[in-house]
């Protein structure tokens, strides 16, 4: 039934398969140093392998292989996908050996007849029939006729799986685990008990299947085995990310489809966040979403221009302002448009204290309790003095500024008021005073509004980036729509917890507002070893990885749960690469811009410098007059550039060369999965 398997003469060169040495007495053999004449196996092998029931020790690791033994009636695309994305390294091996149809129509021909006379012998006797007689005759049955009209092939297909572990302990726990994971999908998985060696050595890569347990699969049901089934995130809706590595089909995708609309980008520096970040924004913009971007470098500013964008930039002289102390005029936690009645409402004064008490935090450094205490008294005096209350209607009232808190303070006469006045008066009266001390002067009203706070000092920074974040919430509470909040370097804000805190709490409520929060970070171990970092990440269901550090890889590695490959791929990775992870899914991705967009979007000085100087070259050129000017129009179509996106025909010529053979084409009987 099984034909030979044409790997089974393939030895280790220079080693035999069965001369691996195994002992079952746990002690350490003596370390062995390497002589001249010991070869290199002697030195490659592992020191010590001990064979148990059900288990191998090799080194200190231990190993166990499963085989498995029940299959579900009915299987799907991509059904063992569950076991292929296990949250634990697992070395997994399917062996596919097809089988001669002569032979097969011979067996079932013989099965069938057995079936139909037991279901004949139990009619005569007036026996109840067998259901799972019958199915079976019925799949027999199907199956026969699709051999006969040559539509499917037959195969024998075997699925064996090896979890690694550095104790038994782990080991158990984690082969409970495959067991439910395998449960849960009607799999039944066994030990290769008394064979372990067998089962460590048949999922080696060695195409070697010592245990020869195998079931039988037509064409279709084997297909669905494919295990490379998350390769592709072409959805039809969406915006394009890029151009996918494994299989150059596009990577299109909508953001507001997944359970959150949060995304995290994380590469080192020029490794090309903002590049991918600004073609999504770009992107999405013509699909009707609205982008604000909060700005710390003045990167976004030629693409504002570009497509007719507010570009407000935060500076002492500039003459955009925002009050801290601004009321949202929706009243109640929830949109807008969905909470009508009023009820569950929340007291927007409350709400506006909580962020203003986070927002002293950072501009007066950490306040004790009794200073606390005092603060909140004295913006609840603050918004009293002009005539705000926790009452909803009083709240359409001109809100106070800085100053009127800083004179507040001053009134409260006492030691304590004097000290926070003190640290308040260089954002009243001081070097700071000029942003953030008078009534907002902007609006939202532009679907692409750009905030600048790079001519800000430093310790301006964060503070400013909470004010605008601030200012942007409180309005996009107000309507629902679809926006992306996109705030670049992020890690700004995870200089100190308040506002890192916010940054937080925004990404924990965005997608009830409709919103998507885009945070972008170079700075790896200032994010992810906080814990609101983490918690930004598990709250974002889109996370884009790109070129990492040597220094960084092991940190990502740990909170993404990289395999090794995926680690060695983002250290190996060129500006622009990257591991696109959608909820479940994730590929390897390449950022692609057109000619257009990359000239709109390039922070590349050496590009900007020549732009600026073609630009003064054109101008030049139509002051000469038109007829001087239109000599620089190409008469004849441009070749594409090479970073244009490919067209629908060219994605179709793309998509043609896939599925080609992941595993070497048809012709080779065994795909090998392998997960470090
Ligand atoms: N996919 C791409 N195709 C072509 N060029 C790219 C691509 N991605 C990035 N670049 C080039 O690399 C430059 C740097 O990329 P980008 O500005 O995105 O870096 P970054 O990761 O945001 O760095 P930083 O953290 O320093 O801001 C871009 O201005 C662009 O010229
Ligand atoms: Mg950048």
């Amino acid at each position: 039934m099984q034909l030979p398997n044409p790997f089974s003469n393939f030895k280790l060169p220079g080693k035999k398969a069965d001369s691996v040495s195994t002992q079952t007495d746990p002690t350490p053999l003596p370390e062995t140093k390497p002589t001249s004449s010991n070869s290199i196996q002697d030195v490659v092998a592992p020191k010590k392998i001990e064979i148990d029931f059900d288990f191998a020790k090799i080194n200190d690791r231990f190993y166990r292989t499963m085989f498995v033994a029940g299959y579900p009636r009915f299987v799907y695309p991509g059904w063992l996908d569950p076991i292929i994305n296990f949250d634990h390294s697992l070395d997994i091996s399917f062996f596919i050996y097809p089988v001669q149809g002569k032979t097969v129509l011979d067996d079932l021909r013989r099965k069938i007849t057995e079936m139909e006379a037991e279901i004949a012998t139990d009619i005569q006797r007036g026996k109840i029939l067998n259901p799972s007689t019958e199915a079976k005759l019925e799949d027999a049955r199907g199956l026969q006729e699709q051999l006969v009209r040559g539509a499917e092939r037959f195969f024998q297909f075997s699925f064996y799986i090896t979890i690694p572990a550095t104790t038994l302990e782990e080991l158990n726990n984690i082969t409970a685990q495959v067991e439910s994971t395998l449960g849960s999908l009607l799999v039944v998985a066994k030990k290769t008990t008394l064979r372990m060696e067998d089962g460590f050595l048949t999922t080696l890569p060695l195409g070697e299947d010592r245990l020869s347990i195998t079931r039988n699969m037509d064409t279709t049901s084997l297909a669905t085995t494919f295990p490379f089934s998350s390769a592709e995130l072409s959805s039809d809706r969406g915006v394009l990310y890029g151009i996918n590595e494994d299989n150059d089909s596009l990577v299109v995708f909508d953001r507001f489809s997944l359970e959150n609309y949060n995304s995290v980008i994380i590469a080192t520096s020029g490794g090309g966040k903002s590049f991918a970040v600004k073609l999504e924004a770009l992107r999405s913009l013509m699909f009707g979403t609205e982008v604000f971007i909060i700005d710390p470098e003045q990167e976004y500013k030629r693409l504002a221009e570009a497509v007719g964008g507010e570009y407000l930039s935060f500076s002492f002289s500039s003459p955009a302002k925002i009050n801290p102390f601004d009321l949202a005029t929706v009243r109640g936690e929830g949109p807008a448009s969905a909470d009508g009645s009023g009820e569950a409402k929340e007291n927007q004064l409350a709400l506006k204290i909580l962020s203003l008490h986070s927002l002293f935090g950072v501009i007066m450094g950490t306040l004790n309790p009794s200073e606390q205490a005092l603060l909140d008294r004295a913006l609840v005096a603050t918004y009293k003095a002009k005539g705000i209350t926790p009452d909803p209607a009083t709240q359409t009232q001109k809100p106070p500024l800085m100053e009127d808190l800083y004179k507040t303070l001053i009134g409260m006469e006492d030691q304590v008021s004097k000290s926070l006045a003190d640290r308040l008066e260089k954002f009243v009266r001081g070097s700071f005073t000029g942003i953030f001390d008078q009534h907002t002067n902007i609006n939202l009203n532009n679907p692409f509004t750009v905030f600048s706070v790079r001519d800000l000092e430093e310790v301006l920074r964060p503070i400013a980036m909470f004010i605008i974040l601030d200012f942007i919430w409180t309005r996009v509470k107000e309507n629902l729509k679809k926006r992306i909040l996109i705030v670049d370097e992020a890690w700004h804000m995870m200089k100190y917890p308040d506002t890192a805190q916010f940054l937080y709490s925004v990404a924990k409520r965005s997608r009830k507002y409709f919103l998507g929060l885009t945070t972008i970070t170079q700075d790896v171990e200032d994010f992810l070893t906080l814990d609101i970092g983490k918690a930004i990440v598990t709250n974002s269901a889109l996370r884009l990885l790109m070129k990492q550090s040597p220094a960084a890889i092991d940190r990502v590695g740990e909170v993404f749960k990289l395999s090794q490959g995926e680690k060695q791929l983002l250290l190996a990775s060129d500006v622009g690469e990257g591991i696109f992870f959608a909820g479940a899914n994730h590929v390897a991705i390449r950022t692609v811009a057109s000619d257009g967009e990359y000239k709109l979007i390039t922070s590349k000085p050496a590009d900007i410098v020549k732009q600026t100087t073609d630009y003064s070259l054109q101008s030049t050129i139509t002051q000469q007059g038109p007829a001087v000017a239109q000599q620089q129009i190409p008469m004849s179509p441009q070749p594409a550039p090479p970073n244009t996106p490919p067209t629908h025909a060219q994605q179709a010529q793309l998509s043609s060369r896939w599925p080609a053979s992941p595993s070497g084409g048809l012709g080779r009987p065994i795909y090998k999965v392998e997960e470090e």
